[in-house]
């Protein structure tokens, strides 16, 4: 089950990345960037996202032992610039540059949170087919919650059961979104892989090219756009109810996160996530299936019922 799962992500990898690599110089036969008032050595590519690429480099004016950063790099192509006989794609071009400006303005929002990761820099660097861009962060050397149940996977553990550190995940997430949602700013994009754990063993929240401030009030509004930067911001599985269904007439708001929050607890829970691709209709009625001897405490199975409920009014706030 969840290796169909890792499947389907990786297929949304390949295709997430025909746009961010297009015209990238490759950094890894470059030994030294300079990102704002930083000299930076390259060390290696440590992981692909949708639209990025991200590295490891070492500030040049420390010693070698210290603290990495991790640098995330975004391809931003000119609409205009022709692949064969096609125009680029306008909207994923502006999909890449509205990401990179959006996780720039929240990072520089919301710098002191040990469960937001931090930014150190940014650069952007114009060049003839479009910009290279870059953000300089905080490096997060372990693993996100992804890497976390492909060990607990492999080993043939049935999901994070001790309790505690159950808490302590979803305790941690909560504590990034509070901060978020205190100044109206939803996420729209907790997952799996969006949240890494720090040097300090805190578990932090990445990527915030998605965040909005924007609450969609659905009476009496067109929503047709609404929907289409939705389904271009966010990722399927995790998507709540009242951002699937247009009609539902439900307003759309931050609690969107504390249901991808229950997605990703479910996920940490079971192995396995709650709703898969295709699952649409059982996505926005809120029927998904549990074990039926799950083995938790009743609190637990509680908070995870109470994120994934069909009423935003009726999940808990962060
Ligand atoms: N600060 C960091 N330290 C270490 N690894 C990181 C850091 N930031 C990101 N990563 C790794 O890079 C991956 C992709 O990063 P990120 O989610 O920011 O890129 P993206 O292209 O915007 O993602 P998406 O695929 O969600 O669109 C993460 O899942 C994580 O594995
Ligand atoms: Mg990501």
């Amino acid at each position: 089950m969840l290796r169909k799962f890792f499947h389907l992500l990786n297929k949304d990898l390949e295709e997430g990345n025909k746009i961010a690599n297009q015209g990238l110089s490759n950094l890894k036969n470059k030994k030294v960037i300079t990102i704002g008032d930083k000299t930076l050595k390259i060390d290696r590519k440590i992981a692909e996202g949708g639209f990025a690429d991200i590295f490891r480099v070492n500030d040049q004016a420390k010693f070698s032992d210290s603290m990495p950063y991790a640098l995330k790099r975004m391809w931003v192509a000119k609409p205009e610039r022709k692949k064969g006989n096609l125009l680029e794609d306008a909207s994923e071009v502006d999909s890449v540059r509205t990401a990179f400006n959006q996780e720039v303005k929240i990072l520089k929002q919301f710098p002191d949170c040990p469960n937001l990761v931090k930014m150190a820099a940014f650069q952007e660097f114009e060049k003839r087919d479009g910009s290279e861009v870059f953000i300089l962060l905080e490096y997060c050397p372990h693993s996100t919650l992804f890497q976390l149940i492909e060990e607990h996977c492999k080993a043939g553990l049935k999901g994070i059961t001790n309790e505690k550190d159950l808490y302590k995940i979803i305790n941690d997430i909560a504590n990034g979104l509070r901060v978020l949602h205190s100044k109206n700013v939803s996420h729209r994009d907790i997952k799996i892989e969006n949240v890494l754990i720090g040097t300090d063993q805190n578990w932090k929240i990445c990527d915030f090219g998605s965040c909005t401030d924007q609450q969609i009030v659905a009476r009496g509004q067109d929503l047709d756009e609404a929907f289409i930067e939705i389904s271009k911001m966010t990722t399927m599985i995790y998507r709540a109810p009242e951002q699937l269904d247009q009609y539902k007439g439900c307003d759309i708001s931050t609690k969107v996160d504390i249901w991808a929050l229950g997605c990703v607890m479910f996920t940490l829970m079971f192995q396995r996530p709650p709703f898969e691709d295709g699952m649409k209709l059982a996505q926005i009625n809120g029927k998904y299936n549990l074990p039926a001897q799950p083995s938790y405490s009743p609190a637990c199975i509680s908070l995870v019922k109470k994120m994934l409920q069909v009423d935003p009014n009726n999940r808990p706030t962060a």
